[in-house]
């Protein structure tokens, strides 16, 4: 029986390689895509979903969310990393599809009441959508299956600041109020993506099977490889967010651990995720407040980038 997901994203290249996923896995029943800003402002978001799932011959509903944080000031999108347009900075083609009118929070809110118990909200972006439908309808809480975030960090270290991994750092305050929220909730942090480098071989392999969509995978992929070989001196790039599908599809590729998560909001280290785990004390209770998140320690690296290449390869967009 495929899952039921809406995906809550802010593509971005890494993204778009989960949207890809997302939408070709027999698995998986993409309600969704839901935008934020984030990697780039969340009309760019919305044009490059829109233009993702077109490429890939679906018709999904695209809902435009948050356009800033909840409280902080907005940093300027990463071009750097993602490009201008969020895809590399690459010549995107035309697109006829146009978005929702509904907002990203009503859509959310609606599909998890269409169907109490069912929907899994995987978020790849700041978290400011997934607040605001807690907003809007508090029971979400009881009624989705589950919630799986791609962000924050425990021992890994963080990537826009030396503590703080940048959906988190981006809206630190919608973190901290979905992180806490009590639902189920699964944390794929860089402690498990830092583990995962998708190779240019492997990239290789799936734009041959995805048509139009593997062009702007590809091409996008250059500019975003060129980033993580002057940041991280790797040749390739970590798949974020492809990693919080991948869990949803494989756990048994990932290490997790128990514990109640926090998340700083002010100051230095502003965007920083504190796990208290689930068994241990600590000098008062306030690490370990409301329901403990199932959190990835880490990950089998080449399992997860074979598996995408997989699932990319054997379901090609003609
Ligand atoms: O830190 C990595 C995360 O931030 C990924 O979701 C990437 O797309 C950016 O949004
Ligand atoms: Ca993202």
């Amino acid at each position: 029986m495929p899952i039921p997901i809406i995906f809550d994203t802010d593509p971005g290249v890494d993204d778009a390689q989960a949207i890809a996923i997302a939408l070709a896995h027999p698995d998986i029943e993409l309600l969704g895509l839901t935008t934020t800003f984030g990697n780039v402002t969340v009309d760019i978001a919305t044009h490059n979903a829109l233009l993702l799932a077109e490429l890939a011959g679906q018709s999904i509903p695209v809902a435009q969310g948050a356009a800033g944080p909840l409280v902080k000031r907005k940093n300027p999108p990463p071009g750097h990393i993602h490009g201008d347009n969020g895809l590399g900075n690459i010549e995107l083609p035309e697109f006829t599809s146009q978005a929702l009118t509904q907002s990203a929070p009503e859509f959310i809110v609606e599909q998890v009441n269409a169907r109490p118990g069912e929907i899994v909200l995987v978020a790849v972006g700041p978290l400011g959508n997934l607040a605001a439908a807690l907003q809007l309808d508090p029971t979400l809480v009881d009624k989705v299956k589950r919630v799986v975030v791609m962000g924050g960090s425990i021992r890994e270290g963080g990537n826009v600041t030396p503590v703080a991994e940048a959906n988190i750092f981006n809206d630190p305050h919608a973190a901290a109020k979905v992180l806490q929220a009590g639902w189920p909730l699964t944390l794929v942090g860089l402690d498990a993506t830092h583990r995962c480098v998708l190779d240019p071989a492997s990239m290789e392999r799936i734009v041959a099977a995805q048509g139009g969509l593997g062009k702007i995978l590809g091409e996008s992929y250059t500019f975003y490889r060129a980033f993580y070989h002057r940041a991280l001196g790797i040749d390739g790039c970590c798949p974020h967010d492809s990693c919080a599908l991948v869990w949803l599809l494989r756990p048994d590729l990932f290490t997790t651990e128990r514990g109640y998560l926090s998340v700083v909001t002010e100051g230095l280290a502003e965007g920083q995720t504190v796990m208290a785990p689930e068994r241990r004390e600590f000098v008062d209770s306030r690490w370990s407040q409301g329901v403990p998140a199932d959190v990835c320690m880490n990950a089998d690296g080449a399992a997860v980038v074979e598996w995408m290449v997989e699932t990319l390869t054997a379901n090609p967009v003609l």
